[in-house]
């Protein structure tokens, strides 16, 4: 992972508190930030990204004891979750104190927020002291990007300053879970899984995520979606590479991401060489989204071992909506 001295991230602090925005890398995904209390500079990150007004942002802090001011209380149940996984990939939604502004959750009377847990993005946030607002560094609806070449590349039209800080370790968005009222709820799958937030709480948690009822603004939009139709295959080796040689001949240079080998006579990129490593596959997700997007692949298809990996539902969770539906189970 690159480092960064205190000075060198100074001028990035120095941009946040000055009203400017700044992207900066996370163990999940690039952030697009914003000191949260400057009303002008959270309407920026909107506009930067053409996200709509109503899709709420969450919080990021470089120290738990932070959250007070944001929130109207911590219940006993998100102290149970900031012990057991911060700083890390957990954000947590609350009822919002007066502190925090309608821009920044859209008008809702909750707020979300996380303490990352990567060196660049803690000492960002401890020169800055305050809270700072950031959504994934992406234009709205496109894939979150996971390196400063790909954070580059989508937001290119703006003059925001990036840090370069390496790839992002997990490379999947941080699980999202709601404490904001008595009934707690998963709203978004991540890296840390439902199984281990229901372990720390001691109770069964319910996957809101999936349901009819909408929670998150964010789980009605179009996300994380490549410009060419991306095909998704799930099931064993043999069966998704009988499924390529099958469909795939007849259509010109499909962009595939590949588990192992490169089935002969296509071209992609190579997502983990084990069929079981998902830490792996998620990590590279999203290079190669942003990668079929550089290539301009107009038919991009990526291969999924039918697996129980506790990855396995956040990665599909991502991937139904990039793909819009167009999945094939073998
Ligand atoms: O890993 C992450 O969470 C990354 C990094 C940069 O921290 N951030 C991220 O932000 O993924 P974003 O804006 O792309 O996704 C935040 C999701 C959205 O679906 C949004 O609707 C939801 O969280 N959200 C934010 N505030 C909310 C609230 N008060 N109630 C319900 N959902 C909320
Ligand atoms: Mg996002």
């Amino acid at each position: 992972m690159h480092s960064k001295s205190v000075m060198e991230l100074q001028q990035f602090a120095d941009q946040l508190l000055s009203g400017g925005l700044v992207v900066f890398p996370t163990e999940t995904v690039y952030g697009l930030g914003a000191v949260a209390s400057h009303d002008q500079a959270v309407q920026e990150i909107f506009r930067v990204k053409g996200r709509p007004q109503h899709n709420p942002l969450i919080l990021h802090v470089a120290d738990p004891t932070q959250v007070k001011d944001l929130v109207n209380e911590i219940p006993e149940s998100a102290k149970k979750f900031m012990d057991a996984f911060w700083p890390g990939p957990l954000t947590i939604c609350f009822q919002k104190s007066e502190q925090v502004s309608d821009v920044v959750t859209g008008g809702l009377p909750t707020v979300c927020v996380r303490c990352p847990d990567h060196p660049i993005a803690h000492k960002l946030l401890s020169l800055v002291g305050k809270a700072v607002a950031a959504p994934s560094a992406n234009m709205s609806g496109k894939p979150s990007t996971t390196s400063f070449v790909d954070a580059q590349d989508q937001l290119e039209h703006s003059s925001v300053m990036i840090i370069d800080g390496g790839v992002s370790p997990l490379g999947l968005e941080s699980t999202v879970v709601d404490c904001s009222s008595e009934h707690v709820r998963l709203l978004r799958p991540g890296c840390i899984g439902i199984e281990s937030l229901e372990e720390v709480l001691g109770e069964l948690i319910e996957d809101a995520s999936r349901g009819e009822k909408i929670l998150s603004p964010g789980q009605t939009l179009e996300h994380y979606a490549p410009e060419g139709e991306l095909t998704v295959i799930v099931g064993d080796r043999q069966d998704r590479r009988n499924w390529i040689s099958e469909h795939l001949f007849s259509i010109e240079e499909p962009y595939l991401g590949y588990i192992g080998s490169c089935p002969e006579g296509f071209q992609g990129i190579q997502l983990a060489s084990e069929e079981n490593d998902f830490e792996k596959l998620t990590a590279q997700l999203y290079k190669f989204l942003n990668q079929a997007d550089r290539e301009k692949a107009c038919k991009i298809v990526l291969e999924i071992p039918k697996s129980s990996h506790s990855l396995f539902s956040p990665l599909m969770n991502r991937l139904e909506k990039a793909s819009q539906g167009n999945i094939v189970r073998l």
